[in-house]
C-alpha cells in the first residue's frame, strides 16, 4: 500500500503538519507495511502553470498536440496520485480557502482527457477513487455554530477532487488555532483524529 502525504503549510511545526501526520500514522497502524511518497508544497513549491502548459490546455487541438515537455510535471503529479492507495493532506485555511502552494498542484492534476472528461454535464472524473484524507488547521472558526466566515476550502476541495474521480473525502480540523495554547491544540488534534471514518478506514486494511 502505498500513502501519498502531502503538507502546505509554511510552518514547520505547524497544526495542519501534525494533524496530517497523525493521519498517517493512524493508516500505518492498520497498514505497517506501507510506503509513503512525500510531497513538501511549502519546502518544495511547484510553478505555476508554465506559458506552455497554459497553452496546451488552451483547446482540444492544442491539447491533442501537446507542446513539448509541457505535460511532463502535470504528468508526474498525476501518475503519483494513481500509485497512491491513499491520499494525506495537510492544508491550512488561507483566505477561506486553499493556499496557493496547494492551488499549484490543483492546476496541474485536472487535465481534460488524462484526468477528467468535459461533458454537457460537467466534468466526469477519470482516476480510480480512492480515500483522501485532509487535515485543516484554521485561525478562526468555518464550521459549526461559532463559524465567523465562510468556508470555500471543503467544498472547493470536494468538488475538483470529485471531478477527476476522488469522491471518498474525509476533512478533519484543528480550528481556531489563533487560540490554542499547546494542551488545547494536542486535544483539539485527537479529537479531530477520532473522527476518521472507520469504514473508510476499513477500505485501506
Ligand atoms: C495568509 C494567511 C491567510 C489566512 N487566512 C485565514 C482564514 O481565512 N481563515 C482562518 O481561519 N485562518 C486564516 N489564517 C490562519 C491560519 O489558518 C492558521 O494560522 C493555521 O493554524 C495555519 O495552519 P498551520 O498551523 O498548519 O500553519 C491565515 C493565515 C495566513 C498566513
Amino acid at each position: 500500500m502505498n500513502i501519498l502525504h502531502i503538507d502546505c503549510s509554511p510552518r514547520p511545526a505547524s497544526h495542519s503538519r501534525q494533524l496530517s501526520a497523525g493521519i498517517v500514522e493512524k493508516i500505518l497502524e492498520i497498514a505497517p507495511e506501507a510506503s509513503i511518497s512525500r510531497r513538501d508544497f511549502a519546502v518544495a513549491p511547484l510553478p505555476h502553470a508554465s506559458p506552455e502548459y497554459a497553452m496546451t490546455l488552451s483547446s482540444p487541438a492544442t491539447l491533442a498536440a501537446p507542446l513539448k515537455g509541457a505535460l511532463e510535471l502535470s504528468e508526474a503529479l498525476i501518475q503519483e496520485v494513481e500509485a497512491a492507495d491513499v491520499i494525506v493532506i495537510g492544508t491550512p485555511m488561507n483566505n477561506l480557502t486553499v493556499p496557493s502552494v496547494l492551488k499549484a498542484w490543483i492546476d496541474q492534476l485536472l487535465r481534460a482527457g488524462r484526468t477528467f472528461k468535459s461533458t454537457p454535464a460537467g466534468k466526469m472524473g477519470m482516476l480510480r477513487d480512492r480515500p483522501v484524507f485532509i487535515g485543516i488547521a484554521s485561525g478562526g472558526v468555518f464550521t459549526g455554530e461559532r463559524a465567523n466566515q465562510p468556508d470555500f476550502l471543503t467544498t472547493y476541495l470536494s468538488v475538483v477532487l470529485a471531478s477527476i474521480g476522488l469522491k471518498t473525502v474525509q476533512f478533519l480540523s484543528v480550528q481556531a488555532t489563533a487560540f490554542l495554547d499547546k494542551d488545547k491544540a494536542v486535544l483539539a488534534r485527537n479529537e479531530a483524529l477520532a473522527l476518521i471514518d472507520p469504514a473508510i478506514m476499513a477500505r485501506l486494511s
